[in-house]
């Protein structure tokens, strides 16, 4: 069975890595790799191929940035080529990002099968591309494999079969369980000159966070505040750099003491980093999961997450925007210590082993 495995974005690579590596096991399915190209910068792509040791991609379609039709567009238009050539029988998309609509949507318009790794995730907040990108990726995916139980729910209210859905388990954290001994060895701390446990995490990327200065600039205030206690580890994803260069807050950032704005980083020394942190403040997805199984306390700067097994089992909170909310959060944190965390099921290190059996035994119903 030829399978064309589809990575484009930073979150996809954690991601497909352990699946290519499970297929080795499954001589039934002979995989090829597609780079979109949606992120390209070294740090944001091929620094995560040279670390999670990912085969390089038999085809690259050097997508490059743009508005959301624009860049969507130019992944359909760059991958529908590609699938006439190879003629796969399915293909595996993963994530939620817009690689993952475009190439599900070409596949599935010309009769090959669209298998969706991290199905059934849902924010229920359709003002997030991603969730978008989500809910019509299911819709037209024949396999769906499920990470946890509430995508197993959301899946059977939205009237999907209950034979196309697999709970799996996570992927994501088959890459966290593989690397963490082998993170340990990462100088991160030294480089940065923070003791474990003395320091706090922040990432943002989210257009909502992001994208308003006015919202943006609010963390000020919380950062000041944490800065009095804590060193604060802040490394940039360009769309939040582009941003704070633009409206001057970078220069208000860069000023907080003991706040260090750093380049994005590869996934061995952020995972030490976050492994040693006293707190994390982050709105991605991922990183609410990679806390959780680190037992590292996670405040998500969103209202809504679409990942509520970290809420329910993990170390996660939603804390949104709101400085006080913030604060309040991080003061209990640090007086009360981290809420305790339990592993979700099937976050074993194991769930692409898990895929790869279920794809190899797939026959396409029509
Ligand atoms: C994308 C995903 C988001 C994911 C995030 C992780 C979608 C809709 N969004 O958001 O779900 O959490 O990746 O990073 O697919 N840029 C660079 N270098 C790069 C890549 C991007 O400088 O290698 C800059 C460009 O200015 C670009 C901006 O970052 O316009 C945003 O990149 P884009 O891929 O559009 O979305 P992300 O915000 O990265």
């Amino acid at each position: 069975m030829k399978v064309i495995n589809v990575c484009g974005a930073r979150p996809n690579f954690m991601k497909i890595a352990p699946l290519m590596e499970a297929y080795r096991d499954e001589p039934a399915i002979e995989p090829l790799l597609v780079h979109t190209g949606q992120h390209y910068d070294e740090k944001m792509s091929r620094l995560f191929f040279d670390e999670l040791q990912i085969p390089r991609p038999d085809i690259n379609l050097e997508v490059g940035s743009g508005s959301h039709a624009q860049q969507t567009a130019r992944i359909m238009d760059r991958f529908e080529p590609v699938v006439a050539e190879h003629k796969p029988d399915a293909i595996v998309v993963v994530g939620d990002v817009n690689s993952t609509i475009a190439c599900a949507l070409v596949a599935k318009k010309m009769g090959v099968g669209v298998f969706h790794v991290e199905a059934g995730l849902r924010s229920f907040d359709r003002t997030m591309p991603e969730e978008i990108n989500r809910v019509l990726t299911d819709a037209i995916s024949d396999l769906l494999f499920v990470s946890e139980p509430s995508g197993m729910e959301n899946l059977k209210r939205e009237g999907i079969a209950l034979e196309q859905m697999h709970f799996v388990g996570n992927v994501m954290i088959d890459t966290l369980e593989k690397h963490r001994h082998k993170a340990e060895a990462s100088k991160i701390l030294e480089c940065v000159r923070v003791e474990p446990g003395g320091y706090c995490v922040v990432t943002m990327h989210r257009p909502a966070n992001v994208d308003d200065p006015a919202v943006l600039g609010r963390l000020v205030s919380v950062f000041e505040e944490i800065q009095r206690e804590l060193a604060i580890i802040f490394p940039i994803h360009p769309r939040t750099r582009k941003n704070m260069e633009a409206s001057g807050l970078l220069r208000q950032f860069a000023g907080l003491e003991r706040l260090q704005l750093i380049e994005p980083l590869g996934y061995l020394d952020f995972l030490k980093l976050m492994a040693n942190a006293a707190v994390v403040l982050t709105d991605s997805g991922g990183i609410q999961e990679e806390t959780t199984i680190l037992g590292v306390p996670c405040l998500t700067l969103r209202e809504n997450t679409e990942r509520p097994v970290t809420l329910t089992h993990g170390t996660n909170q939603l804390v949104g925007m709101d400085p006080e909310r913030i604060l309040t959060a991080y003061r209990k944190i640090r007086q009360e210590g981290a809420k305790s965390g339990r592993r979700p099921e099937g976050w074993d290190g194991k769930a692409a082993q898990r895929i790869a059996r279920i794809i190899a035994g797939w026959t396409p119903a029509w």
